[in-house]
């Protein structure tokens, strides 16, 4: 069995887009920025966000973190994003979820302009992405869909299982697999046999959040695996996949942590990057 290094890989991506990012500063005489909004004290969100500034910081980018109180009306935070839309400093924006509940987060995606839409939520870049047009493509299922291309580069008439439906993973995954022929089945909660579905798999993306719930006995032994789950349980953090049983079984698997998790925040970066240039046009 081979882990899948996602740190290693995601030091790569780094490395190059630090390349990318000088040279778009000796050509442009200015460098990509990214603003984050943060809303509220939920350690995560803190956690992330830091480590967010801290990997842009690293590579060049121009970046920024705006921290409002958690009682924060909707209405400044929707006035902060037209007044960044409009900021041509800023290349990218992405507003850290989950937000407070009184605070419309449909609202708040849908503000940001598609152009500077880092994570790619907005409907817009949906769609674009759903039609095979350019668009932003959501972080984390573009940091799988990565690591899935550097292990195996023709990913052509694969049978991949995607479990999990969200907008977030499932959904966006299954379009980046589709666009390499994949014959994809996006798999829930609901799905009748999960495990006769995975077992089909020559790929499997687990995107649920349901600790350890793809089981040794659920993979093909040259199946490639990704685990997108962070779970928190007593014996520490695990992922949607049972590590142990499922190493024993297959080609290919992302540790937990070490696999999906630091590709998603250079992924960020590379999001940034990539709307700088098309705002450059
Ligand atoms: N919170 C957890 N993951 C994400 C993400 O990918 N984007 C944003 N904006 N918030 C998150």
């Amino acid at each position: 069995m081979i882990l899948i290094d996602g740190k290693k890989a995601a030091a790569e991506l780094r490395a190059e887009l630090k390349q990318e990012v000088a040279e778009l500063k000796a050509k442009h005489n200015k460098v990509p920025g990214l603003t984050v909004i943060l809303i509220g004290d939920l350690t995560p969100s803190q956690i992330y966000v830091r480590n967010k500034e801290k990997s842009a910081n690293e590579v060049g980018l121009k970046s920024e973190v705006i921290k409002y109180p958690d009682s924060v009306e909707e209405k400044i935070v929707l006035e902060k994003i037209k007044e960044l839309n409009s900021d041509k400093t800023v290349s990218g924006i992405l507003v850290q979820l989950p937000l407070p509940k009184h605070i419309d987060k449909q609202k708040v995606i849908e503000a940001i302009h598609p152009s500077k839409d880092v994570d790619g939520f907005h409907p817009m870049n949906v769609g674009n992405l759903s039609s095979g047009y350019e668009s932003s493509i959501p972080c984390t299922p573009l940091g799988c869909y990565l690591l899935i291309k550097k292990f195996e580069p023709s990913l052509n008439g694969k049978k991949a299982v995607v479990v999990g439906r969200s907008n977030l993973n499932g959904k966006p995954m299954t379009q980046l697999l589709l666009k390499e022929n994949c014959t994809v089945t996006i798999t829930h909660s609901k799905t009748k046999d999960l495990k006769a579905e995975c077992l089909e798999a020559d790929i499997i993306v687990a995107a649920v959040g349901i600790p350890e719930l793809v089981r040794g006995d659920w993979v093909k032994k040259d199946a490639i695996v990704i685990d997108v789950g962070i779970n928190k349980t007593d014996k520490g953090i695990v992922g949607d996949v049972h590590f142990e049983e499922v190493s024993k079984n297959v080609k290919a698997l992302t540790p937990v942590p070490g696999g999906v998790g630091p590709m998603t925040i250079a992924c960020l970066l590379k999001n940034t990057i990539d709307c700088f240039k098309r705002s450059q046009i």
